[in-house]
């Protein structure tokens, strides 16, 4: 069998010998000591998120080694020299869009004189020390568009370094709004997306996965704003002399450094139970808080399944609209796009999803983006067996059905059953991580995982899955190390097990495995009857009032997509369609819409594009325009150039290639 080992520089040493001391340590196949789960270490207190005082506890996650582990988007050498902690001291200015400050990194090392290398993007570095201020010799690499500049230090004796630095104004991982795009209007907002890799472009670290960091952030920012981070808040905020407010932040257990996060404006806060609770800006706060009622219910749903919720907190920042993803799994503190508030909680199973990163992805995190659908693919099965817990096995079976849909569709897109993108376990060799965001990882990933199940019944694989998470929390891991795992403690010895599965062929071969398990929702077999009889007998109002918001997002897909501008009135007002708020069932009208060059949805679709930045959305939307030849296209460039300051950067990325090649080609 395959084992992938781990880094043991010599400073890991005492970390084992503590953990095996302290009974944590477990026998691996050959008998050899392997530290079951992160170890801890005392370190000295200044270091600590504490701050000075009293002596602090914190705990170092291993970095694994070994081919699958190697992170090609990260310029790190963790095997010389590794952060294990981060201390950000920044101030935020508005005027310049500028975080500026310092970060500061303790560094393990076995090396007697190593060179630490970390990752950076756009940094305006101006001095490395060490925590004495002397002077360490630096050396900033030529930029590569895809993972920016490594950052040299020649550290000698020094463990600790201290940057000075700033963020550029259009900095990857960060937003910043002005007024007119927030709701109240009245006040500035900054907010940074991490994931996968564009943290570099705020904070120097080793910017990947595999190499988990505690960290800490001390803020200063406007008074009139608050600062929220995905770490738990340390004392209150201090009112400073020129109009500044200094907020200390700080997370104990080790993350992946994508998940450090920062979101600051005119947010209030409201309470949803003993330990969850909304931020928004104040003038949505109170919508916010009635869709996002249940949240507490899927903590403890979340936990019932796969044991305890480790952060302490879970609260959600709904955010502008210009946040470009559903929803970011930033630990304690989920980010969420406006979009979720559709007046009737029809879309919390995005909360769902976000709170199951608690488990697979902020506690057991992919140790590269080539294995993404460890984060994504777990989180999608997690999340359908919390909607399951609380909406019903109905809600949660269609829920299913519609993701088995969009990775039948993904499948046809990526160029069929053969095309090397639908594997979950990618090559991104020479290419973004982005690239590998198809709904393979998601999809194909909770497909897998459902097959197993299946296969081995809810009980047996449940217990299973509680125990990975016990043995992998707070560490990286890789497709070879999960397959270990679950051959080790679930399938053993038992041979005809392994081929039913067919394990390998599921993570490391294109297309759809045989076994896949299919979950139909017995609700959709109306539905499907009902686009399929749509071109001879219409639909009336009477006959949708009553559908759920799944319900309506599969007939609108399964209707023909070639449809006649009468057939599209004659929907558009039994659905009313051009009212809808739940964004999943506007999208779906919306493709249908353009796909059919049908005008009276135009201003619908434009405001749409105009009013949010949701990638998953506004990418596709262009995609659809840009393939309706000159109908399109016109609308595409006329819509894009006023919609595009309002993108994310992480939207505006992706659609900048699809349109002005769209102008290109026209003319
Ligand atoms: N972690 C992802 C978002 C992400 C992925 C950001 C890759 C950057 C790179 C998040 O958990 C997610 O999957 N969001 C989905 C929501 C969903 C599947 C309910 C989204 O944004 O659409
Ligand atoms: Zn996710």
């Amino acid at each position: 069998m395959k084992r992938h080992s781990r880094v043991f520089p010599a400073w890991f040493i005492p970390v084992i010998v503590l953990a095996v001391l302290s009974g944590c340590g477990s026998k691996d196949k050959d008998g050899g000591a392997a530290p079951s789960a992160a170890a801890s270490v005392s370190l000295p207190a200044a270091a600590s998120p504490g701050g000075p005082g009293a002596t602090a506890t914190r705990t170092v996650a291993p970095v694994l080694s070994g081919p699958e582990a190697k992170d090609i988007h990260s310029y790190a050498e963790p095997d010389i020299a590794r952060v294990s902690n981060v201390d950000l001291d920044l101030t935020a200015h508005f005027d310049s869009r500028t975080l500026q400050g310092t970060a500061t990194l303790d560094v393990l090392s076995g090396v007697r004189e190593p060179t630490l290398t970390l990752d950076t993007r756009d940094l305006n570095i101006t001095a490395v020390t060490d925590d004495k201020g002397q002077a360490l010799p630096w050396h900033l690499a030529t930029p590569d568009p895809v993972m920016g500049s490594a950052l040299r230090i020649q550290l000698g004796a020094a463990r600790r370094v201290r940057i000075t630095y700033s963020s550029s104004p259009g900095a990857q991982a960060l937003q910043w709004l002005t007024p007119a795009q927030t709701a109240g209007g009245k006040q500035p907002y900054l907010f940074s997306q991490g994931e996968a890799d564009l943290n570099r472009s705020w904070l120097p670290t080793q910017d990947s996965p595999g190499i988990r960091q505690t960290w800490a952030a001390t803020i200063r920012a406007p008074e009139a704003l608050t600062v929220v981070m995905s770490a738990a808040r340390l004392g209150e905020p201090k009112k400073l002399k020129d109009g500044l407010r200094e907020w200390r932040y700080g997370m104990e257990h080790p993350v992946a450094p994508y998940l450090i996060a920062i979101a600051i404006g005119d947010l209030a806060f409201q309470s949803l139970g003993e330990r969850t609770g909304v931020y928004t800006e104040p003038s949505g706060l109170k919508v916010a808080a009635d869709e996002l009622a249940d949240i507490e219910k899927m903590v403890a749903a979340a936990e019932s399944i796969y044991g305890p919720y480790r952060w302490g907190r879970y609260d959600v920042l709904v955010m502008p609209p210009s946040f470009p993803f559903g929803g970011m799994e930033n630990p304690r503190l989920t980010f969420a796009t406006p979009t979720i508030i559709a007046g009737d909680r029809s879309l919390v199973s995005l909360v769902a999803h976000e709170l199951a990163h608690s488990w697979s992805g902020n506690l057991v995190t992919n140790a590269t983006w080539a294995d993404f659908w460890l984060n994504e693919g777990f989180t999608v099965y997690f999340e359908n067996r919390i909607m399951e817990r609380v909406y019903g096995a109905d809600a949660a079976a269609m829920q299913a059905d519609l993701g088995w849909d969009s990775l039948q569709q993904e499948i046809r897109e990526l160029g069929g059953p053969r095309a090397p993108d639908t594997r979950l376990h990618l090559d991104l060799t020479g290419r973004n991580p982005d690239d590998g965001m198809t709904s393979i990882p998601y999809e194909k990933g909770a497909t897998f995982l459902r097959t197993i199940e299946a296969a081995v019944g809810r009980e047996r694989w449940d217990a299973w899955l509680r125990d990975y998470f016990d043995r992998h929390a707070f560490q990286p891991q890789t497709s070879t190390g999960f397959l270990d795992d679950l051959r080790e403690h679930l399938i053993k010895d038992d041979a005809a097990l392994e081929k039913r599965l067919k394990l390998d062929t599921w993570v490391f071969e294109p297309g759809l495995p045989a076994n896949a398990v299919h979950v139909k929702s017995t609700a959709f077999a109306k539905i499907d009857a009902r686009a399929a009889a749509f071109a001879r007998s219409g639909i009336a109002a009477a006959d949708v009032q009553s559908w759920s918001s799944p319900e309506r997002v599969r007939f609108l897909n399964r209707l023909p997509r070639k449809l006649g501008p009468a057939q599209l009135k004659t929907l558009a007002a039994a659905m009313d369609l051009d009212a809808q708020r739940n964004s999943e069932v506007r999208f779906a009208w919306l493709e249908l819409a353009i796909a059919n060059r049908y005008e009276p949805a135009v201003p619908n679709l434009e405001d749409f594009l105009m009013k949010m930045g949701r990638r998953k959305f506004v990418l596709p939307l262009f995609k659809d325009l840009v393939a309706q030849g000159e109908w399109g296209r016109a609308l595409a460039r006329r819509i894009y150039p006023a919609a595009r300051p309002g993108y994310h950067s992480v939207t505006t990325s992706r659609v900048d290639p699809v349109v002005p090649l769209a102008a290109a080609k026209s003319q």
